[in-house]
């Protein structure tokens, strides 16, 4: 059954073609707007958990985190299928939806939709939402290597280019400073749960331990520490159950990135110009005001 399913997803990836259009005003793939009242009307289920981001926030690691904490910390488990077939991307590939609601529950489900377009079953729904973010300066650069290592995704231009279209939000998914703002203002209105990038890095334990307490779990030191170490960095890596590159050659050209590519906070400054990084702390501030979020773009 999974071997199918794998096929299907990989096939679906393979023949898409990238013309970007709009949802409500949020660029986003034509593949996407064509099946875009089935994902709407997804019917979410009492007891599902999400993960939510912005793309290159550490959604991999996430789920990874999560599937691991409901598996009881097994690594034989979490490694069952990978991770497209065990965490449907609610958004992306039609079959992801197929998958989805032939799924026993507990679901635990991807998606990177802003608030405002979550389908509106998960409102009506219990629901436990995990949203994790990322400090904008290394999410641009993570996601500028994505866009041109992964070619399901748009040609990004120069750096130049792709920065003007990130400050901008005209990107895939759109604005990440409407996302995190968004989903910061909505977090009330769920079981939300907010998780930074940067805190993961800095204390993994602690942050590993946050999540399994929302989760309602509990579970002894040496389970928490065995999870911490096969979602680190370099377990990830080399894990072929969540490492895109293994499971997307053909999608994928590592040649130029890698999609668990570096993993760390602060990469921004070795690609930021000067003048850029004045720039986006203009807009940052601009945009931020108010919000009471703030990010950390170093530890
Ligand atoms: P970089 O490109 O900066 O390395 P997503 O899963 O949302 O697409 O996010 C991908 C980003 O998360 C990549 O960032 C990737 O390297 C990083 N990442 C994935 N797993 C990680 C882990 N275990 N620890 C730290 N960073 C991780």
């Amino acid at each position: 059954m999974d071997s199918e399913i794998i096929k299907k997803i990989v096939q679906e990836m393979e023949y898409f073609t990238t013309p970007v259009t709009e949802i409500e005003g949020v660029p986003m793939y034509q593949i996407i707007s064509d099946v875009w009242d089935k994902i709407y009307n997804f019917q979410a289920r009492d007891g599902d958990i999400v993960v939510v981001s912005y793309p290159k926030s550490g959604t991999t690691w996430m789920h990874e985190i999560l599937d691991l904490i409901l598996q009881d910390g097994s690594v034989e488990k979490s490694m069952r299928a990978p991770c497209f077939v065990r965490v449907p991307f609610l958004e992306m590939a039609y079959t992801s939806l197929e998958v989805a609601n032939s799924m026993p529950s507990p679901r635990l489900l991807k998606t990177h939709l802003p608030v405002q377009l979550m389908p509106p079953s998960f409102w009506e729904k219990n629901v436990k939402i995990v949203y994790v973010a990322r400090n904008p300066k290394d999410c641009l650069v993570s996601y500028y290597f994505f866009h041109k290592m992964d070619k399901t995704m748009p040609d990004p231009g120069t750096w130049e280019n792709f920065f003007s279209a990130f400050l901008s939000g005209n990107v895939v998914w759109g604005s990440w400073f409407d996302h995190v703002i968004g989903w910061w203002k909505s977090k009330d209105k769920q079981q939300i749960l907010y998780v930074f990038y940067e805190d993961m890095i800095e204390d993994p334990q602690r942050e590993i331990q946050r999540v399994m307490r929302f989760l309602g779990k509990e579970l002894p030191e040496e389970v928490l520490q065995k999870i911490q170490h096969h979602t680190s960095f370099s377990s990830m890596k080399a894990n072929p159950m969540v490492n895109f590159d293994i499971l997307l050659p053909l999608i994928h050209d590592t040649s130029i990135s890698a999609f668990m590519r570096k993993g760390i906070v602060g990469d921004w400054k070795n690609h930021f110009l000067v003048s850029q990084n004045i720039l986006f702390d203009e807009e940052y501030k601009k945009k931020m005001e108010g919000s009471g979020l703030s990010f950390r773009t170093e530890l």
